[in-house]
């Protein structure tokens, strides 16, 4: 029960590290508001007494402040804020075009302004509390023909710095998480939209000391110790869990 009495938002819920981190905070003792804009797949999260679903497109502000609001009358409090919806799309920049680069920044990055803008008053209220950004293993070392992810998971890890030093006198702590390539949808759908699968494959093989993908749940197991009080003197760092691959 390492979160327990703690009330956290999770976005991205309904799927992949999202979703396992909530059934980890919930079996930690959590309550958890459970944030995602796929409303039939939070629909099918297990129910639970202490979970409540919000259909919430995270790049819009005015539906994420709302939900903040609500998820603050309905529990009291918020402790724990885990900006985790995001996803990424193939491209140099010479191939990105305006469009797929906003929504890329906006999903990732816009949607980490929204939440933590509208929580961290009311987490500051409330005596403090911890975000978990999730950015990923390559906001520090570049891949291939995917310029609006790696820039957008660069800002994730840049804007978790300026966060914790600005909100440290809150008593609220701001780290990010840096996956490596998990199991996920996410995972699935850039392999169904890769150009050349096997190369994507081949590639990602390569590049993996322990030869395979990470599970959702190794996320998840990071993000309940940076979510509770064992991670209490850790704030504005990035903790990489990618099988080694940035060790290379
Ligand atoms: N899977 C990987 O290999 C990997 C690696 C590094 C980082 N990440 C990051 O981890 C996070 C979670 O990814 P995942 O692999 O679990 O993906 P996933 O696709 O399995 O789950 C993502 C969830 O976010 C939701 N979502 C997407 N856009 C949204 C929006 N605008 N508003 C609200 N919800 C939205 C989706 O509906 C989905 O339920 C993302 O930020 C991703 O960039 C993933």
């Amino acid at each position: 029960m390492r979160l327990r009495d703690k009330v956290a938002i999770v976005t991205g819920a309904a799927a992949g590290i999202g979703r396992a981190t909530v059934a980890a905070f919930l079996r930690e003792g959590a309550r958890v508001a459970a944030v995602d804009r796929d409303g039939a797949a939070l629909e099918g999260l297990p129910p639970d007494q202490s979970l409540a679903t919000y259909t919430v497109d995270v790049r819009d502000e005015k539906a994420v402040g709302a939900m903040v609001h609500a998820v603050a009358e309905r529990f009291g409090r918020i402790d724990v804020l885990v900006n985790n919806a995001g996803y990424g799309t193939f491209g140099t920049v010479v191939t990105t075009d305006e469009a797929a680069w906003d929504d890329v920044m906006a999903v990732n990055v816009k949607s980490v302004l929204f939440c933590s803008k509208h929580a961290i008053p009311v987490m500051a209220k409330g005596g403090g509390g911890a975000i978990v950004n999730t950015a990923s293993n390559i906001a520090v070392v570049g891949i291939r023909d995917r310029a609006a992810y790696v820039a957008a998971k660069g800002a994730v890890a840049a804007l978790t710095r300026a966060m914790a030093l600005d909100h440290a006198a809150e008593h609220i702590r701001v780290n990010s998480v840096a996956p490596g390539p998990i199991a996920s949808r996410y995972y699935d759908e850039m392999l169904r939209k890769s150009p050349d699968p096997e190369a994507f494959l081949a590639g990602l093989r390569a590049r993996s000391p322990m030869g395979r993908l990470g599970t959702p749940e190794e996320i998840a197991s990071l993000i309940v110790y940076l979510a509770s009080d064992e991670s209490a003197f850790a704030t504005g760092a990035m903790f990489t869990v990618d099988g080694g691959m940035t060790a290379w």
